[in-house]
């Protein structure tokens, strides 16, 4: 490491100690690791930390769900997260727990320098308590309907059904999630930090480039309503007791981002460095935490206010995320869409998703979409296709003419053009648009079997004389392989090590593309990388549903009367939960509809749709409404039905709507609350 090297430290959010490791939080984990690796090659000194978040009533509850202490709890799920981060070669430099000393008295400290800066104040106010338990609830232990739209099972503070807020009080029939009871309300003195007196660093700080756009104006929202944070929860409570307030424990969130630091203080114990020199006012070390996009208040304006209380630095910047879908839809323990981290291992080698999320990834806040098939596709084509195809087409000539690369090259331009794209590639993985890299990657890799296609090194093979021209034929194809090793040693490690060894050459660095491998004898080649089978996709799909009980409805595990199904419908016309969830509903909102020259049935709708952007629907709906009827409703809108060439115009879905026609005609409405967008099910 140089003495020029930047100074680094990087986190991901620490993922709860009540769960498995899904694919959803790998895609954070794999993110931060591809980030965080780039650097290392680089030379840069970077340090990745994490820890489990291991406080909270929900953990509390888990342990006494399965008959262990809290702390017995935690141990076996950081072991068992630490073996799947371990297995999806996820490289932390050190992973912790936020149930450590280090953390006790780092959330000490903080909380005290910002009590003595005067940033704490107590308030009295009435909580739901639960009689039977002896013990107040958070807003996530009481349920109720809704006082709202009176959908029934709602938690206490928002309702899932028409997305109102509430306080918990304001719930019709509240009982408490742990015991059922109906809970009391009752007097209790907390502890707040008083968010409101940050408004105008947290103002500036969100502009300040730390943050991205989506980001920085979605928390606009918030900090023009900014209120006393409730950062104290009363006994029992699995956490750290407030000093000098018995009886009262941190809440979770106060002490989870902290956990950042004590997890890199511990790492500085054993290493020998300076704490400090990371974490002081005036420190000039760069400090990056990625999230999911769920957890930005907390990272955008608690934490930064908290560091600012302290008198500590903040952030360099946030990276949030989108949420992973899995084909389509939420994640689904019914469809077997929940796939645990452990699950997926035992089906399917960890490259393949690493490089997947890779191609899919960018720098913005997006939702992802993990398709299967897409999935295994990508990788067959890029990985096998494209990247190993290049040395399986001229490693074995090498060997076979003497074993060691030529002193000369065929193509030096498309070496040069290779090793030119190395700078551009390296700014793709800085700004975090993997996507991007990806695809100048593979266009590389196309240009390189171009190349290996039309000189066809195993024709001229057979003919006599020729040795020395395949060998620089095959030399030049072995340095692009190389060069393109090393652009994707960050997302493919492993990868990189099984090309290392098959080239007989010194773990790569990034500056190593700098240089040429000639004259250089190279080990014979051996497969680096196995083609997905779908086969592989099903028995993991499968897998997912038996290890939950829950199992889906009997008309999917049913063989189909025919193999080959296209016999029309089945007598009764039953269909599973996953054929009607091929149909995707999105609420839309009629931004404008307009008669249509000559049409007597139809009237245009222009549909926004969120985030899908507008669409142009064609309704046959004229008989009954007048354009100005429409503007402005919410309708809803089959959102995959393959767009249709009519006569007036292409028609882009299909609004639901009930009734024969003509006049007798009912257009489907949602609720008021609902949001253009919003999935329908
Ligand atoms: N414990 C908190 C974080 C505290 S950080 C000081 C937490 N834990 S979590 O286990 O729920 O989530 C850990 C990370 O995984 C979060 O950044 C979260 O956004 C991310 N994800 C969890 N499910 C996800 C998807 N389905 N898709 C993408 N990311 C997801 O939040
Ligand atoms: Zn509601």
């Amino acid at each position: 490491m140089s003495d020029t090297a930047r100074k680094i430290l990087v986190t991901s959010a620490l993922p709860y100690a009540n769960g498995p490791i899904h694919l959803g939080h790998l895609l954070e984990y794999i993110q931060t690791d591809i980030w965080v690796r780039f650097q290392k090659l680089r030379g840069e000194q970077c340090i990745y930390v994490c820890a489990d978040d291991a406080h909270g009533t929900a953990i509390m509850l888990k342990a006494e769900e399965n008959g262990v202490t809290p702390e017995q709890q935690i141990a076996q799920v950081k072991a068992d997260h630490e073996r799947d981060f371990a297995d999806f070669q996820i490289r932390f430099d050190n992973y912790y727990s936020t149930h450590s000393p280090e953390n006790r008295a780092l959330s000490e400290m903080v909380f005290q320098r910002n009590k003595d800066a005067g940033y704490i104040i107590e308030k009295t106010i009435t909580q739901l308590y639960d009689p039977q338990k002896g013990m107040f609830l958070a807003d996530r232990f009481v349920k109720g309907t809704c006082p709202k739209c009176k959908s029934e099972d709602q938690y206490g503070d928002n309702c899932e059904v028409c997305g109102a807020t509430y306080t918990p009080a304001e719930l019709i029939d509240p009982y408490s999630s742990v015991s059922g009871a109906t809970p009391v309300e009752k007097e209790t003195t907390q502890l707040f930090f008083d968010l409101p007196r940050f408004e105008p660093m947290l103002r500036e700080w969100t502009r300040s480039g730390a943050l991205q756009e989506q980001v920085a104006n979605k928390l606009q929202e918030w900090i023009e309503d900014l209120q006393p944070w409730d950062i104290s929860r009363e006994a029992p409570y699995f956490g750290f007791e407030i000093p000098g307030y018995p009886g009262k424990y941190f809440y979770v969130w106060l002490d989870a981002p902290i956990g950042y630091m004590a997890s890199f203080q511990n790492y500085c114990e054993r290493e020998d460095l300076s704490f400090d020199d990371y974490w002081a006012k005036d420190s000039s070390a760069e400090l990056y935490h990625f999230i999911g996009k769920d957890i930005i208040n907390f990272h955008g304006l608690f934490w930064p206010a908290m560091l600012e209380g302290a008198g500590l630095r903040k952030p360099t910047a946030i990276y949030s995320h989108g949420f992973v879908t899995v084909n389509g839809a939420k994640m689904s323990k019914s469809r077997g869409t929940f796939i645990k981290a452990r699950t997926y291992l035992d089906h399917l080698s960890p490259e393949y998703l690493r490089y997947y999320f890779a191609a899919k990834l960018s720098s913005r806040v997006d939702d992802f979409d993990l398709n299967l098939e897409d999935f295994a596709q990508r990788v067959n084509a890029d990985l096998v296709g494209k990247l190993v195809n290049i040395a399986s087409r001229t490693g074995n000539f090498v060997k076979k003419f003497g074993g060691t690369l030529s002193e000369e090259l065929d193509n030096p331009l498309l070496v040069r053009e290779v090793q030119e794209a190395g700078p551009r590639i390296a700014q793709s993985y800085e700004k975090r648009e993997f996507g991007k890299a990806m695809r100048d990657i593979m266009a590389l890799a196309d240009h390189a079997n171009g190349y290996i296609a039309e000189k066809a090194p195993w024709s001229l093979a057979k003919e006599e004389g020729r040795e020395q021209e395949v060998l620089q034929i095959c030399t030049t194809a072995i340095n692009v392989f190389r060069l393109l090793v090393i652009y994707l040693k960050p997302v493919l490690p492993a990868l990189a090590e099984r090309a290392e060894a098959f080239l007989q050459i010194e773990p790569l660095t990034w500056n190593d593309s700098e240089q040429l491998l000639l004259n250089h004898e190279i080990a014979k080649f051996k497969p680096l990388l196995n083609r997905i089978d779908m086969a592989q996709i099903e028995s993991m799909l499968s897998a997912s549903k038996e290890s939950t009980p829950a199992a889906a409805p009997q008309s999917d595990s049913k063989p189909a009367a025919k193999p080959s199904g296209n016999d029309g419908p089945a007598k009764d016309d039953t269909i599973s939960i996953d054929d009607f969830l091929k149909v995707k509903l999105r609420v839309a909102r009629v931004a404008r509809a307009a008669h249509v020259d000559g049409a007597d049935k139809l009237l245009q709708l222009t549909l926004d749709v969120g985030e899908l952007g507008e669409r142009n629907v064609f309704a046959g709906i004229k008989a009954k409404y007048k354009p100005e009827d429409l503007e402005g409703k919410l309708v809803v809108l089959v959102a995959n039905l393959a767009p249709r060439k009519m006569k007036f115009g292409v028609s882009e879905g299909m609004v639901l709507a009930a009734g024969p026609g003509g006049e007798d005609i009912y257009v489907l409405s949602p609720d008021s609350g609902a949001e253009p967008g919003m999935e329908v099910r």
